[in-house]
């Protein structure tokens, strides 16, 4: 085994190199930075997952920071008087897609919520709370808990702001009730847009429950306006159980996933196609009187040692470079010992694991993120763009739930090809699969859904083709176009939204509103445009290597490493890129 002799003596060269960098350098705390960064020629912003690249897509001529409705509606008015396009933007900047970059061509003025996070009232009448648009979700759930309330609905990473949260409907996992996604909970906003003269430039709409317009605010990837304020329903505190059934037994999930999702209410399962495992969720609601303060501190969202986060990426980078797809699966086999040794996070009493089940009050139990408080010097998220830490894509597909079974037997024949092509996505969190419920929302769902998350290796360098590329691509080209599933807005790679528009049976009405809310698109720049329009890009060299584009020739991959493009396995009509020996002609290359 020399090629392990080697990586290892590599990873522990890189270690002691890092040992040695640590001990000479002062690193400041590692709580994320902020995504806005200002000189005197204009500001840029980032995406906190380093995610965006070139940074001169993301500029602006300025930035302001409101703190109360007032001061949002005299920034709004202040730049359409002026002819400045606007973009909001929020201390976290956790979404991947460029919703918030501003046009490149012309000027926009960013009007920042870091600031406008204090106000929380809650109505415990009419069991709803209205918060501020750039209050964070921790806060929001604490301030709730303390007053006897939970939200019911959260993502699981609590990273996020109010109103950046149901603007690209993010989502939990629930088929129960109001269901998993936030937006679905949301009672009324508060939302700025622009006005005429008389009306002073802009102009503050309050939207209740039954007003239509609501279906277009409450999931508006921030192209209508600037929301000031999101009211949610609550309900009272509550308590959950969790258990994780890790088993082998996978031939089940076609058969079972609709009865798990109806038989507990925050049910989920997570698929490690690799190690023919499966993960089953058992997680309910139970008294408030039953014993346990436990907590959900996600294994994937603690803080991380940079080190180790350093060597992480360190290692995978070389596995990469040396194709050595077992090396993966070392790893994959690896970390998911280790999750399922520490209950993916789950702590009992609040400090480590001790068994199942875990049972904590809500507000515990269903979103964390404890990374995003780590004062040591020395740990951070793990993807933290300041470190050489993981870089990575998130594929995110939604599916009408009739649907889903089938695309999962496909990808077990996608699997069963090779099963060690999947140790690159075990390596993170195999696929997630999460329920959501019909939505009013114009660009939510409008039948209940299941999501399918994975993510998987990005390079450092767009043109770097990746371990198993072919892999990925067919996976996601099974999803949004086999499957005709809908990309979360948050997340996924620019293929992803191609013909999108076509896919919400709304569409055309959430345009209307846009219309008649935001007539001048002041709200909007090419990068939003892009997204909500799915249009296709010019194909240039390399394109589908970084899901800029489906491959249509060998030059959209990358001809000169060895790869070409070519037809799916199981879904013959992708288009993907793939790796041919070079002694190998490339005969299923499409001209
Ligand atoms: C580690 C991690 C885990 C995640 N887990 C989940 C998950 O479990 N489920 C899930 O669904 N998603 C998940 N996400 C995605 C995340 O929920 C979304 O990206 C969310 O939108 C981010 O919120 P934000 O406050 O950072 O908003 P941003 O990313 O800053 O903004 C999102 C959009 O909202 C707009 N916007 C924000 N505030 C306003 C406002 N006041 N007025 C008008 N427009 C506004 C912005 O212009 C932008 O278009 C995860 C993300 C990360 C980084
Ligand atoms: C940006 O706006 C602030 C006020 O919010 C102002 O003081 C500053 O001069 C502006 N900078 C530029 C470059 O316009
Ligand atoms: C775990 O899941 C498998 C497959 O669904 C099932 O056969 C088994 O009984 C479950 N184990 C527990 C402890 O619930
Ligand atoms: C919880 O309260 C109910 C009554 O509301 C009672 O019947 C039950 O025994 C209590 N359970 C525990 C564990 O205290």
């Amino acid at each position: 085994m020399a090629g392990g002799h080697r990586l290892c003596s590599q990873i522990l060269g890189f270690i002691h190199a890092l040992q040695f960098l640590c001990s000479i350098t002062t690193v400041h705390g590692k709580v994320p930075q902020s995504p806005v960064e200002c000189s005197s020629s204009g500001c840029i912003l980032r995406n906190s997952y380093g995610a965006w690249g070139d940074r001169r897509d993301c500029s602006a001529i300025n930035v302001t920071y409101p703190t109360t409705e007032e001061q949002l509606r005299s920034a709004v008015s202040y730049a359409v008087r002026n002819n400045l396009k606007v973009k909001v933007v929020t201390k976290f900047s956790h979404t991947i897609p460029k919703l918030a970059c501003p046009q490149s061509a012309g000027a926009t003025l960013l009007i920042s919520t870091e600031k406008y996070d204090s106000g929380i009232e809650i109505d415990a009448v009419n069991m709803a709370v209205t918060a501020d648009a750039g209050v964070g979700l921790r806060q929001l759930i604490d301030a709730v808990e303390s007053e006897g309330f939970s939200l019911v609905a959260a993502p699981y990473w609590e990273g996020v702001t109010v109103a950046g949260v149901i603007s690209t409907g993010a989502h939990g996992s629930s088929w129960w009730g109001k269901g998993g996604s936030v937006h679905d909970h949301v009672v009324g906003i508060t939302v700025v847009v622009p006005g005429s003269r008389s009306e002073g430039y802009a102009k503050v709409l309050r939207l209740e429950a039954q007003d239509p317009m609501l279906n277009a605010a409450k999931l508006s990837l921030g192209v209508l306006g600037a929301i000031s304020k999101v009211k949610l329903s609550i309900e009272h505190r509550l308590k959950r159980s969790i258990t994780y059934n890790f088993t082998e037994k996978e031939d089940l999930i076609e058969d079972v996933y609709v009865e798990h999702a109806k038989k507990y209410e925050f049910a989920d399962i997570t698929w490690y196609p690799s190690r023919h495992t499966v993960v089953y969720r058992y997680d309910s609601r139970v008294p408030l009187n039953a014993s346990g303060d436990g907590l959900n501190d996600f294994i994937g969202f603690q803080p991380n040692s940079i080190l180790i986060s350093e060597s992480v990426r360190a290692a995978e980078k070389l596995l990469e470079r040396t194709r050595n797809a077992n090396g993966k699966c070392l790893t994959a086999a690896t970390t998911l010992g280790f999750k399922k040794l520490v209950g993916n996070g789950l702590k009992n009493n609040g400090r480590m694991f001790s068994g199942y089940p875990v049972v904590g009050y809500q507000g515990k139990m269903q979103t964390s993120g404890s990374c995003l408080y780590s004062t040591r010097f020395d740990t951070s998220c793990a993807w933290d763009p300041r470190i050489k830490g993981l870089f990575f894509y998130e594929s995110t597909a939604i599916f009408p739930a009739s649907a889903f079974g089938d695309f999962i037997r496909d990808v077990r024949k996608l699997r069963d090809l090779k099963p060690e092509n999947f140790c690159g996505v075990d390596n993170y969190n195999g696929l997630l699969i999460r329920f959501i419920k019909a939505s009013s929302a114009y660009l939510g769902q409008h039948e209940d859904s299941v999501v399918v998350d994975f993510n998987y290796y990005r390079a450092n360098d767009p043109s770097d083709p990746r371990l198993n590329q072919d892999v990925w691509e067919e996976l996601e080209q099974l999803a949004f176009f086999k499957y005709g599933a809908k990309p979360h807005w948050a997340k996924n790679r620019k293929v992803a939204f191609l013909g999108v528009q076509h896919k919400y049976p709304k569409f055309d009405m959430f345009i209307a509103a846009k219309q008649k809310m935001d007539p001048q698109n002041v709200f909007s720049s090419e990068w939003s445009d892009a997204v909500l329009y799915g249009k296709e890009a010019e194909k240039v060299d390399g394109c589908a290597l970084e899901g800029l584009c489906i491959c249509s020739e060998d030059r959209h991959c990358s001809p000169q490493k060895g790869f070409y493009c070519s037809h799916g396995l199981v879904y013959k009509e992708a288009r993907v890129c793939r790796y041919l020996q070079s002694s190998m002609s490339p005969s299923s290359t499409i001209a």
